[in-house]
Protein backbone atom coordinates (compact mmCIF):
# COMPACT_ATOMS: atom_id res chain seq x y z
CA UNK A 1 0.00 0.00 0.00
CA UNK A 2 2.89 2.47 1.16
CA UNK A 3 5.33 0.99 -1.53
CA UNK A 4 5.15 2.85 -4.51
CA UNK A 5 4.25 6.47 -3.15
CA UNK A 6 7.51 5.45 -0.99
CA UNK A 7 9.13 4.35 -4.13
CA UNK A 8 8.53 7.32 -5.94
CA UNK A 9 7.33 9.97 -3.80
CA UNK A 10 10.42 11.10 -1.76
CA UNK A 11 12.67 11.27 -4.86
CA UNK A 12 10.49 13.50 -6.58
CA UNK A 13 10.31 15.43 -3.32
CA UNK A 14 14.13 15.38 -2.76
CA UNK A 15 14.79 16.97 -6.46
CA UNK A 16 12.01 19.38 -6.16
CA UNK A 17 13.28 20.57 -2.68
CA UNK A 18 17.10 20.53 -3.70
CA UNK A 19 16.80 22.23 -6.83
CA UNK A 20 17.83 25.81 -7.33
CA UNK A 21 18.19 26.28 -10.88
CA UNK A 22 14.60 27.88 -11.53
CA UNK A 23 16.32 30.61 -9.55
CA UNK A 24 20.42 30.60 -9.88
CA UNK A 25 19.96 29.90 -13.94
CA UNK A 26 20.19 34.33 -12.69
CA UNK A 27 23.92 33.51 -12.14
CA UNK A 28 25.17 32.07 -15.50
CA UNK A 29 27.43 34.99 -16.78
CA UNK A 30 29.00 34.96 -13.13
CA UNK A 31 29.41 31.48 -13.41
CA UNK A 32 31.17 30.69 -16.84
CA UNK A 33 33.39 33.68 -15.68
CA UNK A 34 34.77 32.30 -12.42
CA UNK A 35 34.86 28.74 -14.77
CA UNK A 36 36.78 30.51 -17.07
CA UNK A 37 39.10 31.91 -14.97
CA UNK A 38 40.03 29.06 -12.83
CA UNK A 39 40.42 26.42 -16.26
CA UNK A 40 43.06 29.48 -17.57
CA UNK A 41 44.82 29.01 -13.48
CA UNK A 42 44.79 25.69 -14.51
CA UNK A 43 46.38 25.39 -17.36
CA UNK A 44 48.99 27.99 -16.47
CA UNK A 45 49.82 26.08 -13.13
CA UNK A 46 50.21 22.76 -15.25
CA UNK A 47 47.52 21.45 -13.28
CA UNK A 48 46.16 20.79 -16.65
CA UNK A 49 47.87 20.61 -20.17
CA UNK A 50 47.42 23.63 -22.48
CA UNK A 51 45.31 22.11 -24.66
CA UNK A 52 42.69 20.63 -22.29
CA UNK A 53 42.69 24.13 -20.88
CA UNK A 54 41.96 25.81 -24.24
CA UNK A 55 39.18 23.41 -24.95
CA UNK A 56 37.37 23.77 -21.70
CA UNK A 57 37.50 27.48 -22.50
CA UNK A 58 36.18 27.35 -26.24
CA UNK A 59 33.31 24.72 -24.77
CA UNK A 60 32.30 27.28 -22.01
CA UNK A 61 32.15 30.16 -24.61
CA UNK A 62 29.94 27.57 -26.89
CA UNK A 63 27.75 27.12 -23.55
CA UNK A 64 27.25 31.12 -22.70
CA UNK A 65 26.63 31.42 -26.24
CA UNK A 66 23.86 29.34 -25.82
CA UNK A 67 22.62 30.56 -23.09
CA UNK A 68 22.27 34.04 -24.46
CA UNK A 69 20.59 32.76 -27.30
CA UNK A 70 18.00 30.58 -25.48
CA UNK A 71 18.22 30.78 -21.96
CA UNK A 72 19.60 28.63 -19.37
CA UNK A 73 17.48 25.10 -19.40
CA UNK A 74 15.91 24.05 -16.16
CA UNK A 75 16.95 20.73 -15.41
CA UNK A 76 15.91 19.67 -12.39
CA UNK A 77 18.19 16.52 -12.25
CA UNK A 78 20.78 18.74 -12.78
CA UNK A 79 20.04 20.97 -9.60
CA UNK A 80 21.64 24.31 -10.10
CA UNK A 81 23.53 26.33 -12.73
CA UNK A 82 26.84 24.78 -11.98
CA UNK A 83 25.90 21.26 -12.93
CA UNK A 84 23.76 22.39 -15.22
CA UNK A 85 26.53 24.12 -17.37
CA UNK A 86 29.02 21.27 -16.67
CA UNK A 87 26.67 19.04 -17.83
CA UNK A 88 26.44 20.84 -20.69
CA UNK A 89 29.93 21.31 -21.30
CA UNK A 90 30.62 17.41 -21.42
CA UNK A 91 28.13 17.12 -23.75
CA UNK A 92 30.04 19.49 -25.98
CA UNK A 93 33.96 18.75 -25.49
CA UNK A 94 33.73 15.03 -24.49
CA UNK A 95 34.98 13.98 -21.13
CA UNK A 96 37.78 16.72 -20.66
CA UNK A 97 34.70 18.75 -19.07
CA UNK A 98 35.46 16.47 -15.84
CA UNK A 99 38.89 18.03 -15.43
CA UNK A 100 37.11 21.81 -14.84
CA UNK A 101 36.03 20.94 -11.77
CA UNK A 102 40.03 19.78 -10.51
CA UNK A 103 40.90 21.64 -6.99
CA UNK A 104 37.67 23.42 -6.70
CA UNK A 105 33.99 22.71 -5.44
CA UNK A 106 30.42 23.91 -6.27
CA UNK A 107 30.88 25.64 -2.55
CA UNK A 108 33.62 27.63 -3.29
CA UNK A 109 32.23 28.63 -7.17
CA UNK A 110 28.60 28.99 -5.66
CA UNK A 111 30.48 31.72 -3.12
CA UNK A 112 32.67 33.32 -6.03
CA UNK A 113 29.72 33.63 -8.49
CA UNK A 114 27.41 34.88 -5.93
CA UNK A 115 29.70 37.75 -4.91
CA UNK A 116 30.73 38.72 -8.21
CA UNK A 117 26.67 39.17 -8.78
CA UNK A 118 26.22 41.21 -5.95
CA UNK A 119 29.35 43.30 -6.82
CA UNK A 120 27.24 44.12 -10.15
CA UNK A 121 24.18 44.96 -8.02
CA UNK A 122 25.65 47.11 -5.83
CA UNK A 123 27.28 49.02 -8.89
CA UNK A 124 24.09 49.31 -10.65
CA UNK A 125 22.15 50.67 -7.38
CA UNK A 126 24.86 53.12 -7.46
CA UNK A 127 24.54 54.28 -10.73
CA UNK A 128 21.14 55.00 -10.14
CA UNK A 129 21.14 56.35 -6.95
CA UNK A 130 23.73 58.82 -8.43
CA UNK A 131 20.48 59.47 -10.98
CA UNK A 132 17.87 59.87 -8.03
CA UNK A 133 20.82 62.67 -6.84
CA UNK A 134 20.91 64.84 -10.19
CA UNK A 135 17.20 65.08 -10.56
CA UNK A 136 17.07 66.14 -6.65
CA UNK A 137 19.62 68.61 -7.19
CA UNK A 138 18.73 69.84 -10.23
CA UNK A 139 14.68 70.58 -8.92
CA UNK A 140 15.99 72.07 -5.46
CA UNK A 141 18.41 74.24 -7.43
CA UNK A 142 15.17 75.42 -9.60
CA UNK A 143 13.15 75.90 -6.21
CA UNK A 144 15.93 77.40 -3.83
CA UNK A 145 13.74 80.16 -2.83
CA UNK A 146 10.34 78.08 -3.30
CA UNK A 147 8.38 78.66 -0.13
CA UNK A 148 6.70 75.83 1.38
CA UNK A 149 5.45 75.30 5.37
CA UNK A 150 8.22 73.13 6.89
CA UNK A 151 6.08 70.54 9.46
CA UNK A 152 7.16 68.48 12.95
CA UNK A 153 4.37 66.23 13.86
CA UNK A 154 2.85 66.92 10.12
CA UNK A 155 1.81 70.17 11.67
CA UNK A 156 2.91 73.62 9.96
CA UNK A 157 6.00 74.54 11.79
CA UNK A 158 7.91 76.99 10.05
CA UNK A 159 8.63 77.84 6.34
CA UNK A 160 11.14 76.61 4.47
CA UNK A 161 12.31 76.25 1.21
CA UNK A 162 11.20 73.33 -1.68
CA UNK A 163 14.80 73.37 -2.38
CA UNK A 164 16.13 72.81 1.42
CA UNK A 165 13.67 69.73 0.96
CA UNK A 166 14.65 68.34 -1.52
CA UNK A 167 18.03 68.51 -0.54
CA UNK A 168 17.24 66.69 2.80
CA UNK A 169 16.63 63.74 0.39
CA UNK A 170 19.86 64.32 -1.63
CA UNK A 171 21.85 63.70 2.04
CA UNK A 172 19.88 60.73 2.77
CA UNK A 173 20.78 58.95 -1.17
CA UNK A 174 24.66 60.01 -0.39
CA UNK A 175 25.11 58.30 2.88
CA UNK A 176 22.99 55.46 0.71
CA UNK A 177 25.87 55.32 -1.83
CA UNK A 178 28.40 55.42 0.73
CA UNK A 179 27.15 52.72 2.55
CA UNK A 180 26.85 50.08 -1.17
CA UNK A 181 30.48 51.86 -1.93
CA UNK A 182 31.69 50.30 1.85
CA UNK A 183 29.69 47.12 1.41
CA UNK A 184 31.63 46.99 -2.32
CA UNK A 185 34.80 47.37 -0.76
CA UNK A 186 34.54 44.75 1.58
CA UNK A 187 32.93 42.41 -0.82
CA UNK A 188 35.96 42.28 -2.79
CA UNK A 189 37.66 39.32 -1.50
CA UNK A 190 38.24 36.11 -3.82
CA UNK A 191 36.97 32.76 -2.71
CA UNK A 192 37.94 31.00 -5.30
CA UNK A 193 40.31 27.93 -4.60
CA UNK A 194 39.21 27.52 -1.18
CA UNK A 195 37.43 24.16 -2.62
CA UNK A 196 34.64 22.78 -0.34
CA UNK A 197 35.85 23.94 3.02
CA UNK A 198 39.49 23.25 3.66
CA UNK A 199 41.53 24.57 0.41
CA UNK A 200 42.72 21.96 -1.75
CA UNK A 201 46.41 20.14 -2.62
CA UNK A 202 46.81 20.89 -5.93
CA UNK A 203 49.28 23.72 -6.46
CA UNK A 204 46.83 26.58 -7.71
CA UNK A 205 47.22 30.39 -8.05
CA UNK A 206 44.49 31.75 -6.03
CA UNK A 207 45.77 35.72 -6.68
CA UNK A 208 45.71 34.94 -10.30
CA UNK A 209 41.84 33.95 -10.47
CA UNK A 210 41.48 36.78 -7.80
CA UNK A 211 42.68 39.08 -9.84
CA UNK A 212 41.18 37.64 -13.32
CA UNK A 213 37.98 38.49 -11.56
CA UNK A 214 38.41 42.26 -10.72
CA UNK A 215 39.26 41.19 -6.85
CA UNK A 216 41.58 42.94 -4.60
CA UNK A 217 43.33 39.09 -3.57
CA UNK A 218 41.78 35.89 -2.26
CA UNK A 219 40.31 35.56 0.91
CA UNK A 220 42.32 34.33 3.72
CA UNK A 221 40.07 31.47 5.50
CA UNK A 222 38.62 29.05 3.37
CA UNK A 223 36.07 27.83 6.41
CA UNK A 224 34.76 31.43 6.39
CA UNK A 225 35.10 31.97 2.70
CA UNK A 226 32.83 29.34 1.90
CA UNK A 227 30.01 29.90 4.17
CA UNK A 228 30.55 33.85 4.58
CA UNK A 229 27.59 35.62 3.45
CA UNK A 230 27.91 38.81 4.84
CA UNK A 231 28.32 40.21 1.48
CA UNK A 232 25.02 39.37 0.42
CA UNK A 233 23.73 40.86 4.08
CA UNK A 234 25.93 44.01 3.33
CA UNK A 235 24.08 44.61 0.38
CA UNK A 236 20.90 44.03 1.72
CA UNK A 237 21.05 45.89 5.09
CA UNK A 238 22.28 48.74 2.93
CA UNK A 239 19.16 48.18 0.01
CA UNK A 240 17.11 48.16 3.61
CA UNK A 241 17.96 51.61 4.64
CA UNK A 242 18.02 53.17 0.84
CA UNK A 243 14.20 51.91 0.35
CA UNK A 244 13.21 53.51 3.67
CA UNK A 245 14.53 56.45 2.21
CA UNK A 246 12.65 55.72 -1.06
CA UNK A 247 9.76 54.93 1.06
CA UNK A 248 9.82 58.41 2.75
CA UNK A 249 10.21 60.31 -0.11
CA UNK A 250 7.31 58.53 -1.50
CA UNK A 251 4.91 59.27 1.20
CA UNK A 252 5.98 63.05 0.63
CA UNK A 253 4.38 62.82 -3.07
CA UNK A 254 1.60 60.95 -1.37
CA UNK A 255 0.49 63.31 0.55
CA UNK A 256 1.99 66.49 -1.63
CA UNK A 257 -0.33 64.73 -4.10
CA UNK A 258 -3.51 64.71 -2.37
CA UNK A 259 -6.21 67.51 -3.04
CA UNK A 260 -6.42 69.25 0.73
CA UNK A 261 -2.64 69.69 0.33
CA UNK A 262 -2.59 69.97 -3.36
CA UNK A 263 1.11 70.83 -3.44
CA UNK A 264 2.07 68.88 -5.92
CA UNK A 265 1.04 67.72 -9.55
CA UNK A 266 2.53 63.92 -10.22
CA UNK A 267 3.77 63.12 -13.78
CA UNK A 268 0.87 61.55 -15.78
CA UNK A 269 3.37 58.27 -16.52
CA UNK A 270 4.10 57.40 -12.91
CA UNK A 271 -0.08 57.53 -11.84
CA UNK A 272 -3.09 55.54 -12.65
CA UNK A 273 -6.62 56.19 -12.68
CA UNK A 274 -9.59 54.76 -11.18
CA UNK A 275 -11.54 52.43 -12.92
CA UNK A 276 -14.75 54.00 -10.87
CA UNK A 277 -13.89 57.31 -10.11
CA UNK A 278 -13.08 58.97 -12.94
CA UNK A 279 -11.99 62.07 -11.22
CA UNK A 280 -8.75 60.09 -9.97
CA UNK A 281 -5.16 60.30 -10.26
CA UNK A 282 -3.72 57.81 -7.68
CA UNK A 283 -0.06 57.92 -6.89
CA UNK A 284 0.48 54.20 -6.98
CA UNK A 285 4.03 54.39 -8.26
CA UNK A 286 4.62 55.87 -4.63
CA UNK A 287 2.44 53.75 -2.95
CA UNK A 288 4.29 50.77 -4.67
CA UNK A 289 7.98 52.25 -3.25
CA UNK A 290 6.53 52.52 0.13
CA UNK A 291 5.34 48.92 0.09
CA UNK A 292 8.22 47.45 -1.97
CA UNK A 293 10.44 49.04 1.54
CA UNK A 294 8.43 46.04 3.61
CA UNK A 295 9.84 43.51 0.98
CA UNK A 296 13.06 44.49 0.79
CA UNK A 297 13.05 44.62 4.42
CA UNK A 298 11.89 41.17 4.52
CA UNK A 299 14.29 40.02 2.51
CA UNK A 300 17.01 41.40 4.64
CA UNK A 301 15.42 39.46 7.91
CA UNK A 302 14.81 36.14 5.48
CA UNK A 303 18.78 35.99 4.81
CA UNK A 304 19.67 36.70 8.31
CA UNK A 305 17.45 34.15 9.77
CA UNK A 306 18.51 31.53 7.34
CA UNK A 307 22.30 32.73 8.52
CA UNK A 308 21.83 33.10 12.17
CA UNK A 309 22.42 29.11 13.15
CA UNK A 310 24.97 28.13 10.92
CA UNK A 311 27.85 26.30 12.43
CA UNK A 312 30.69 26.36 9.48
CA UNK A 313 31.10 25.29 7.02
CA UNK A 314 28.32 24.95 4.11
CA UNK A 315 25.11 23.70 4.56
CA UNK A 316 22.70 23.22 2.06
CA UNK A 317 20.70 26.08 4.50
CA UNK A 318 22.83 28.76 2.06
CA UNK A 319 21.13 27.64 -0.99
CA UNK A 320 18.28 29.83 -0.52
CA UNK A 321 20.55 32.73 -0.02
CA UNK A 322 20.03 33.78 -3.17
CA UNK A 323 15.96 34.30 -4.04
CA UNK A 324 15.55 37.26 -1.17
CA UNK A 325 18.94 38.92 -2.79
CA UNK A 326 17.34 38.63 -6.42
CA UNK A 327 14.03 39.95 -5.21
CA UNK A 328 15.73 43.23 -3.31
CA UNK A 329 17.57 44.01 -6.13
CA UNK A 330 14.74 43.94 -8.63
CA UNK A 331 12.77 45.58 -6.11
CA UNK A 332 15.14 48.23 -5.70
CA UNK A 333 16.08 49.07 -8.81
CA UNK A 334 12.69 49.52 -9.67
CA UNK A 335 11.77 51.68 -6.99
CA UNK A 336 14.85 53.59 -7.76
CA UNK A 337 13.87 54.20 -11.18
CA UNK A 338 10.28 55.60 -10.34
CA UNK A 339 11.42 58.20 -7.70
CA UNK A 340 13.95 59.28 -10.15
CA UNK A 341 11.01 60.04 -12.77
CA UNK A 342 8.53 61.50 -10.03
CA UNK A 343 11.28 64.32 -8.42
CA UNK A 344 12.38 64.81 -11.95
CA UNK A 345 8.51 65.49 -13.51
CA UNK A 346 6.08 66.39 -10.93
CA UNK A 347 5.10 69.61 -10.84
CA UNK A 348 5.12 71.42 -7.95
CA UNK A 349 2.64 74.56 -7.25
CA UNK A 350 4.73 76.39 -5.26
CA UNK A 351 1.53 78.87 -5.44
CA UNK A 352 -0.20 76.35 -2.94
CA UNK A 353 2.80 75.66 -0.83
CA UNK A 354 3.15 79.15 -0.39
CA UNK A 355 -0.33 79.66 0.83
CA UNK A 356 -0.13 77.12 3.26
CA UNK A 357 2.77 78.29 4.78
CA UNK A 358 1.46 81.90 4.95
CA UNK A 359 -2.25 80.45 5.99
CA UNK A 360 -0.46 77.84 8.22
CA UNK A 361 0.87 80.68 10.45
CA UNK A 362 4.48 79.45 10.47
CA UNK A 363 6.54 82.61 11.02
CA UNK A 364 4.41 82.64 14.88
CA UNK A 365 8.49 82.00 15.99
CA UNK A 366 9.40 84.76 13.98
CA UNK A 367 6.93 87.11 15.53
CA UNK A 368 8.13 86.03 18.61
CA UNK A 369 11.58 86.00 18.33
CA UNK A 370 11.33 89.61 17.18
CA UNK A 371 9.54 90.78 20.12
CA UNK A 372 12.59 89.54 22.04
CA UNK A 373 15.12 90.78 19.93
CA UNK A 374 13.57 94.18 18.84
CA UNK A 375 10.80 94.86 22.16
CA UNK A 376 13.04 93.00 24.94
CA UNK A 377 10.38 90.84 26.22
CA UNK A 378 11.13 87.60 27.93
CA UNK A 379 10.68 84.50 25.12
CA UNK A 380 7.51 83.27 27.29
CA UNK A 381 5.57 86.08 27.66
CA UNK A 382 6.56 86.62 23.42
CA UNK A 383 5.15 83.17 22.77
CA UNK A 384 1.79 84.27 24.81
CA UNK A 385 1.92 87.65 22.93
CA UNK A 386 2.11 85.77 19.46
CA UNK A 387 -0.21 83.53 20.14
CA UNK A 388 -3.08 86.05 20.58
CA UNK A 389 -1.67 87.18 17.06
CA UNK A 390 -2.12 84.25 15.34
CA UNK A 391 -5.94 83.13 17.05
CA UNK A 392 -7.10 87.00 15.96
CA UNK A 393 -5.61 86.08 12.22
CA UNK A 394 -7.15 83.04 12.51
CA UNK A 395 -10.22 83.81 13.53
CA UNK A 396 -10.23 86.89 10.52
CA UNK A 397 -8.77 84.15 7.85
CA UNK A 398 -5.93 86.01 7.20
CA UNK A 399 -1.79 85.90 7.23
CA UNK A 400 -0.24 87.02 9.90
CA UNK A 401 1.52 89.86 8.03
CA UNK A 402 -2.43 90.86 6.71
CA UNK A 403 -3.23 91.63 10.86
CA UNK A 404 -3.07 95.84 10.83
CA UNK A 405 -0.66 97.29 12.83
CA UNK A 406 -3.24 98.88 15.14
CA UNK A 407 -4.69 95.01 15.52
CA UNK A 408 -1.12 94.11 16.55
CA UNK A 409 -0.82 97.02 18.80
CA UNK A 410 -4.12 96.26 20.23
CA UNK A 411 -2.37 92.50 21.42
CA UNK A 412 0.27 94.00 22.49
CA UNK A 413 1.76 98.20 22.45
CA UNK A 414 5.13 97.37 21.95
CA UNK A 415 4.80 96.50 18.80
CA UNK A 416 5.80 98.72 15.90
CA UNK A 417 5.81 98.94 12.27
CA UNK A 418 9.25 97.31 11.90
CA UNK A 419 7.39 93.97 12.63
CA UNK A 420 6.02 93.38 9.02
CA UNK A 421 9.50 92.87 7.45
CA UNK A 422 9.83 89.99 9.74
CA UNK A 423 6.46 88.44 9.41
CA UNK A 424 6.49 87.69 5.64
CA UNK A 425 7.72 84.09 4.62
CA UNK A 426 9.99 85.28 2.79
CA UNK A 427 12.04 87.24 5.84
CA UNK A 428 11.50 84.37 7.94
CA UNK A 429 13.37 81.79 5.65
CA UNK A 430 15.90 84.48 4.94
CA UNK A 431 16.98 84.55 8.55
CA UNK A 432 17.30 80.81 8.32
CA UNK A 433 20.92 81.26 7.45
CA UNK A 434 22.83 79.54 9.98
CA UNK A 435 25.25 76.73 8.28
CA UNK A 436 22.65 73.90 6.74
CA UNK A 437 19.75 76.26 7.40
CA UNK A 438 16.71 76.90 4.63
CA UNK A 439 17.77 80.15 3.74
CA UNK A 440 17.59 80.68 0.00
CA UNK A 441 21.63 81.25 -0.17
CA UNK A 442 22.62 78.87 2.07
CA UNK A 443 20.84 76.07 0.13
CA UNK A 444 21.92 77.56 -2.75
CA UNK A 445 25.34 76.70 -1.38
CA UNK A 446 24.61 73.39 -0.47
CA UNK A 447 23.27 72.73 -4.51
CA UNK A 448 26.30 73.78 -5.80
CA UNK A 449 28.66 71.67 -3.25
CA UNK A 450 26.19 69.06 -4.40
CA UNK A 451 26.56 69.74 -8.33
CA UNK A 452 30.61 69.72 -7.74
CA UNK A 453 30.13 65.86 -6.14
CA UNK A 454 28.35 64.82 -8.65
CA UNK A 455 30.86 66.28 -11.25
CA UNK A 456 28.55 68.33 -12.88
CA UNK A 457 30.55 71.02 -12.20
CA UNK A 458 34.31 71.58 -12.03
N1 LIG B 1 23.32 25.14 -5.44
C1 LIG B 1 24.17 25.18 -4.31
C2 LIG B 1 23.96 26.51 -3.57
O1 LIG B 1 23.49 27.39 -4.13
C3 LIG B 1 25.61 25.07 -4.71
C4 LIG B 1 26.49 24.57 -3.63
C5 LIG B 1 26.24 23.11 -3.41
N2 LIG B 1 27.13 22.57 -2.45
C6 LIG B 1 26.91 21.44 -1.82
N3 LIG B 1 27.78 21.06 -0.93
N4 LIG B 1 25.83 20.71 -2.02
O2 LIG B 1 24.28 26.63 -2.40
Amino acid sequence: MWGGRFAEGPSAIMREINASIPFDKALWRQDIAASKAHVAMLGAQGIVTPADAASIADGLDQVAAEYEKDGVPEDWDLEDIHMTTESRLAELVGPVAGRLHTARSRNDQVATDFRLWVREAMEQVDAGLEQLQRALVARADEHAASIMPGFTHLQIAQPVTLGHHLMAYYEMIRRDRSRFADARARLNESPLGSAALAGTGFPIDRDMTAHALGFDGPTRNSLDAVSDRDFALDYLMAAAQCSLHLSRLAEEFIIWASQPFGFVRLPDALSTGSSIMPQKKNPDAAELVRGHAGRIIGCTTALMVTMKGLPLAYSKDMQDDKPPVFEAASLLALSIAAMTGMVADSSFRTDRMRQAAELGYATATDLADWLVREADIPFREAHHITGAAVKLAESKGVALDALSLEELQAIDPRVDERVFAALSVDASVASRSSYGGTAPERVREQVAHARRMLGIDE
